[in-house]
């Protein structure tokens, strides 16, 4: 039996991370799951993204996943790592999920894929830093507590842009009142006197809104987006786990599914990725055991 890779976003974000996956590993299998009946996730509790992420990833394990990935920063924030230590060891014991909060701190700070807490950079060697994410990503404090691993004291802004997913599900990516948004959550960080240098999009509907984005910050910000930097690191995991690699499909499969209206999800998505797709859709929840 060939496995499958699972990616998973409450919505259309998660295809920026799937788009760099499928550029620079093709040759997998892909199952690409949105929940964007419920997207999105960012203002709800911690409770709900919870049992929301554990339906889908149930879902996408009962489908052929050896590996999920939540491309989703929300659901990894919040529920990432309750899941990896209270369900998944009962639940599907041999399989994989993984988030994109750890991956992204290493290369906020500038470390190779894979690092290890334990050698910790000085806060002078990365100099102020911004993440801009959810209300959800934000108030879970996530990002702050994984660099505070690699670079205690370390000087990081955190910007909650609660509208920005809504206007990205909406294709609402450019025009004046893009703009306005855009501008309203990035002023207050950078129209200071020490800006920060480097920004980390933590939220994958994010860099839909780039050029947007990159005109609203000072000229030579380096703006870090997730799609990349998740998928060399993602390539360096199945190169140091042989178990799973050796067992993934290699058959170039693409699976699209959303608990909304497929056609519309086809749509929306193909435009994105600029490849024709065909989508069904899924019912989540009712089926998945509790704790
Ligand atoms: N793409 C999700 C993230 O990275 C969006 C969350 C939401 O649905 O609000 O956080």
């Amino acid at each position: 039996l060939a496995w499958v890779i699972g990616v998973f976003d409450s919505g259309f974000g998660g295809l920026t991370v799937l788009d760099s996956l499928l550029q620079s590993m093709p040759g997998y299998d892909y199952v690409y799951l949105a929940d964007n009946a419920r997207a999105p996730y960012g203002a709800r509790s911690f409770d709900v993204i919870h049992d929301f992420t554990r339906e889908a990833v149930d879902h996408l394990f009962r489908e052929g996943c050896s590996v999920v990935i939540l491309a989703c920063n929300t659901a990894s924030a919040r529920a990432l790592r309750t899941l990896q230590r209270r369900w998944l060891p009962h639940a599907w014991p041999d399989r994989r999920i993984l988030g994109v909060v750890r991956p992204s701190v290493e290369a906020l700070v500038g470390l190779p894929p894979g690092s290890i807490p334990g050698e910790t950079l000085p806060s002078s060697a990365t100099g102020r830093l911004a993440v801009v994410a959810t209300s959800g990503t934000v108030n879970s404090d996530s990002f702050r507590l994984e660099l505070e691993k690699f670079a205690p004291g370390v000087d990081l802004v955190q910007q909650a842009c609660p509208l920005w997913v809504p206007m990205v599900e909406n294709g609402e990516t450019r025009g004046a009142g893009a703009e306005f948004f855009v501008h309203k959550y990035l002023d207050p960080i950078f129209s200071v006197d020490a800006p920060p240098k480097r920004l980390l999009l933590g939220c994958t509907h994010y860099p839909l809104l780039l050029p947007l984005i990159r005109e609203a910050v000072p000229a030579g910000t380096e703006i870090l987006a997730q799609g990349p930097l998740v998928a060399e690191r993602f390539a360096h995991w199945v190169s140091r786990h042989p178990e799973f690699a050796d067992r993934l499909g290699n058959a170039g499969r693409r699976i699209w599914q959303t608990t909304d209206d497929p056609d519309w999800f086809a749509r929306q998505a193909s435009s994105l990725l600029s490849l024709p797709l065909k989508a069904s859709r899924v019912r989540l929840g009712g089926r998945s055991a509790e704790f």
